[in-house]
């Protein structure tokens, strides 16, 4: 086993909290050992600019106090606290075609690198596996996403710092929802997964949380069971109410919606109106129900990492180059029951991959996990159990399988 290492680590896909905490600890460790660190700017595409001549590799080399601080403060350790990437990050690249593969291939060729951490999420990573595989390189994967959507682990780095952000969205809306008897809809970020809003969901104290596995598409049967939980709540003498809404919810065609909680409060507006012209009691005084929209946004991307992400990040930062050490390449480091692990990257990707194909997240909420009862027994409405039918991806497929029992005939035939 060779003891001195020439190792890189960049930093791929939407940037989340945390990204800093795992290269600090990456670069701790191993200036520690004595081994060289690199790191790799905007991705893969660092390793484009090598080949090309443009960066020269000593430039890229980290050393644990790289980052210089005045006054009285030099030398303090800031990098865990800051959001972002100080390696900079890449959402779209060209890898597909050979001429760029070659060139990021011929890149890490010139640095010499014995091994590669890759801080991802499962596009990234699949991306970059890949390009492992080319070019023969010795990977280690770190999961990174505020989705939470990585497969075999079950923490990505950035998560729990964006439900922590979502979570004080709800309760600040909270107040303003009171005062002015307003129904608040909060559309999240997740992409097809919903551990995003669940999670925020029930700590925020929301009401209605749907997500794409529990709530495909916005179905007129969907809606109307959000306008019954929203009258009950009215009947029960809380004029208002918080909405959360996964942005992975279809509209009620089975398409993606940015505008996903704008649909969903127009819709709760125009079906509370119907069913009370219906003759359905409880639904009036719901025919005026006043709607806000939040869109969350970027701002679910950033914020000062949370102590838990911090911990998640170096401890898998450190995870990563004891694997290196002990040349366990081509994994995935994971964390489980409380510790991080590692499991096998071809196992990751190769699951990945067939998601990816058969357009379904890779790791999705368990429509009868935990957290859903919780959700539940709290009260919550999260949507109906799916028929053992229903494909329970959240492939955004309109046959979403739910009866349409509840719906008042007039309704359902109209
Ligand atoms: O995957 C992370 C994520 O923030 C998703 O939740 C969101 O749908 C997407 O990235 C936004 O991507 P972009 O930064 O390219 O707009």
């Amino acid at each position: 086993m060779k003891k001195t290492k020439k190792i890189g680590i960049l930093t791929s896909g939407g940037d989340c909290p945390g990204l800093n905490a795992v290269i600090r600890a990456a670069v701790k460790c191993a200036t520690r050992k004595g081994w060289e660190i690199y790191g790799i700017p905007y991705g893969t595409d660092g390793f484009i600019d090598v080949a090309k001549g443009e960066i020269k590799p000593e430039d890229l080399r980290l050393n644990e106090h790289g980052y210089d601080i005045p006054g009285l403060l030099q030398g303090l350790d800031v990098l865990q606290f800051l959001s972002g990437s100080v390696l900079g990050s890449l959402s779209k690249g060209d890898t597909e075609k050979p001429e760029v593969a070659e060139k990021i291939i011929e890149g890490y060729k010139i640095l010499g690198l014995d091994s590669l951490i890759a801080i991802g999420g499962d596009g990234s990573l699949d991306i970059i596996h890949n390009l492992a595989v080319k070019g023969k390189w010795n990977m280690i994967g770190v999961p990174k996403t505020i989705d939470n959507d990585v497969p075999f682990t079950e923490r990505a780095v950035g998560f729990d710092t964006a439900v922590n952000t979502v979570t004080d969205a709800l309760y600040n809306l909270t107040f303003t929802a009171a005062s002015h008897e307003r129904v608040m809809v909060v559309q999240v970020m997740g992409r097809d997964a919903g551990h995003l809003a669940l999670h925020a969901g029930i700590a925020g104290g929301a009401d209605v949380i749907l997500i794409p596995e529990l709530t495909p598409r916005l179905s007129e049967e969907a809606v109307i069971k959000v306008c019954e939980k929203l009258a009950s709540l009215r009947q029960e003498k809380r004029k208002f109410a918080l909405v959360v809404v996964a942005e992975g919810v279809r509209n009620a065609e089975g398409k993606m919606d940015k505008n996903i909680g704008e649909i969903l409060a127009n819709q709760i507006k125009e079906y509370s109106q119907k069913l009370c012209n219906l003759e359905q009691r409880h639904f009036c005084g719901m025919d005026e129900v006043d709607t806000r929209v939040t869109v969350l946004g970027h701002v679910q991307r950033s914020g000062t990492p949370t102590s838990f992400d911090r911990l998640l990040a170096t401890a898998m930062g450190i995870k990563a180059i004891d694997l290196i050490e002990q040349e366990q390449y081509n994994r995935l480091v994971v964390w489980e029951a409380g510790k991080v692990e590692s499991k096998p990257l071809d196992q990751v990707i190769t699951l990945i991959r067939k998601c990816h194909e058969e357009k379904r997240c890779p790791s999705p909420v368990d429509p009868n996990g935990f957290m859903v009862q919780t959700a539940r027994s709290l009260g919550i409405y999260v949507g109906d159990s799916l028929k053992p039918t229903m494909n329970n991806s959240s492939s955004g497929n309109p046959a979403n399988g739910m009866s349409s029992s509840v719906l008042p005939e007039t309704l359902a035939t109209s």
